[in-house]
């Protein structure tokens, strides 16, 4: 929806920019046909290919009000998302077991979800590292042991770590979840490398990442 007023604001821009000679008349003019002066901004820089980007719509979330927040159960079927699905490729190095205690788990909960992982510690008293079940203290293990190991499994493309990635990006949630949802086939013409899928939130459009989320591929613990 919001991108589609956007489009149409620019080719209404578009139209309305011979009659105007310089750019303040331009943005006035913009804002005359009710455009507005975010785009009437954009339209005045120049225009780059990673710019060929389909922005995400305004989702209505819950959380986004002066005084809501997110909600307990959509934190935790998020997690199991997590876990599930993402875990695979996507380290979450800043968030620790302890984290999830009283937000998503009791103290025994999250003790016990810990102790599944394998977490690397050490040295040992002969200088050997070592793998011990997790603790409330450590933090989410990550998939691969560095950079290099994580390229080399995924292409060459780099699975960020998505401890802040709803900061990270512009749009934040909006944008997380039109890329999770909006794979689709190129559109022609388009070329994707080996290993690249078509995303058209993804500037540039070819992404690293195949589609991660399928209707009912996620068991939560919630039913
Ligand atoms: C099979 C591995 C794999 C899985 C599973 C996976 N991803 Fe990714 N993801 C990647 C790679 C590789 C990239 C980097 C893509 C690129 O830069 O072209 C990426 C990039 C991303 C990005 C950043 C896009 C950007 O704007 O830079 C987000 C957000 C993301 N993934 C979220 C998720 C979420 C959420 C899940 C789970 C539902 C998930 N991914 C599952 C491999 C994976």
């Amino acid at each position: 929806m919001a991108a589609l007023v956007g489009r149409t604001t620019k080719q209404a821009l578009l139209r309305a920019k011979p009659a105007l000679s310089n750019p303040q008349a331009w943005i006035l003019g913009s804002l005359a046909i009710g455009g507005g002066a975010v785009v009437a901004g954009a339209m005045a820089q120049p225009t780059f290919a990673s710019d060929l980007v389909l922005h995400p719509p305004k989702f209505p979330w819950t959380h986004n009000g002066p005084l809501q927040s997110l909600d307990h159960a959509s934190i935790r079927r998020g997690y199991e998302v997590y876990k599930q699905v993402c875990a695979a490729c996507h380290s979450m190095q800043y968030v620790c077991y302890r984290n999830l205690v009283n937000v998503i788990m009791t103290e025994d909960e999250a003790k016990a979800e810990a102790e599944e992982a394998l977490v690397e510690d050490g040295p040992n008293d002969v200088g050997d590292m070592f793998e011990r079940p997790g603790k409330l203290s450590d933090h989410f293990p990550s998939p691969y042991k560095n950079e290099e190991q994580a390229r080399a499994a995924n292409n060459g493309a780099l699975p960020p770590d998505l401890s802040y990635i709803v900061q990270a990006r512009h749009g934040g949630e909006d944008y997380i979840f039109s890329l999770l949802t909006g794979y689709s086939d190129p559109p022609a013409g388009v070329k994707l490398m080996e290993g690249q899928h078509f995303n058209a939130y993804f500037p540039g459009g070819a992404i690293g990442m195949a589609q991660a989320l399928y209707n009912e591929i996620i068991e939560y613990s919630d039913g």
